[in-house]
């Protein structure tokens, strides 16, 4: 059987490209199971997963959770509003504390850059980073690169901007290592703001008008604005923003192709994208949702058998 290079999946920037092909095949596989009327296989029967949430989430936990209970592995969600993390217990503590009732794997989202690589060098158990700060969102991304793979048979060679908050955005930095990483071209498109002044060096192309970045592209990823991360203000209004970066379906329309339409959501309708073009047929976002699902089963069950 082949194997990930990794025991952990903290970020896209640790794996191969090799990685992510052989989670996109089994990701394939268990795609065809969750189209059979009995979606479920016994893959990790005997493996416990706690779901460690240290920030808000829809998708990422509702999707790793099904993915754990399609495995059959037993499955402990904890969030952090509810827990003895408000009486001043430490990350490791509380980590311990689980992994003490015989816990085999951890996934966590946290709003601290590095925290799953800091918990990697203290446990044993394997750890799936599902969100750290504006850091990583690898299973994001490997999702996205999936959904284009599917849309378009190949994510080599095509041309995909990611538009929005690059600065804040953990989904843009997984998103531009995975494109990279499988032959991609990237540009990100935003306010000179909301860019990191590092951007340049990760090898993407940099727009400021979003009509170009459009023009150019196969795909568009459309991000939401971060305000919960921004301590300032970045530009002049959401009103003002919405005038310059938002996408219709008449801007779409004005296009002389079509394009892929994506958003990791929750998507701010009326801000980063109308609702004519969130459901227009341009748009791939609950197909994205949709491959969570398989992706996250690929990647708990190969990093099951590096135990
Ligand atoms: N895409 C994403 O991470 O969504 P949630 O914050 O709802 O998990």
């Amino acid at each position: 059987m082949q194997e990930l290079s990794v025991r952990h999946l903290l970020g896209i920037k640790d794996i191969t490209p090799q990685d992510i092909q052989l989670i996109f095949e089994t990701a394939d596989n268990f795609k065809d199971v969750l189209n059979r009327p009995i979606k479920k296989v016994p893959s990790l029967r005997d493996i416990t997963i706690a779901n460690v949430f240290f920030e808000n989430s829809t998708r990422t936990r509702l999707s790793f959770e099904l993915a754990e209970k399609r495995l059959s592995a037993d499955v402990i969600n904890f969030s952090s509003s509810s827990s003895s993390v408000k009486k001043g217990e430490t990350l490791l503590d509380t980590v311990n504390n689980i992994l003490a009732m015989k816990v085999d794997m951890i996934v966590m989202r946290h709003s601290s850059p590095g925290a799953p690589h800091f918990l990697s060098r203290h446990i044993t158990a394997n750890i799936v980073n599902a969100g750290d700060g504006t850091h990583e969102h690898p299973t994001q991304a490997l999702l996205d690169s999936f959904s284009i793979r599917e849309r378009l048979g190949d994510v080599a060679g095509k041309k995909v901007v990611i538009i929005g908050d690059i600065l804040h955005s953990r989904v843009a930095l997984s998103n531009i290592f995975a494109l990279q990483k499988l032959g991609a071209e990237v540009m990100v498109c935003g306010p000179i703001t909301l860019l990191p002044k590092y951007i340049k060096e990760l090898g993407v192309k940099v727009e400021l008008d979003v009509r170009k970045a459009l023009a150019w592209c196969d795909v568009a990823n459309v991000l939401r604005i971060q305000l919960e991360r921004q301590q300032m203000k970045y530009f002049p209004s959401l009103r003002e923003y919405t005038l310059y970066y938002g996408i219709d379906k008449k801007l779409l329309d004005s296009l002389d192709k079509e394009i892929v339409l994506m958003h990791p959501g929750p998507i701010n309708r009326g801000v980063e994208l109308s609702s004519d073009a969130a459901d227009s047929h341009h748009s791939i976002i609950l197909n994205q949702v949709e491959n969570g699902v398989a992706i996250r089963m690929a990647v708990l069950y190969l990093l099951a058998s590096r135990q």
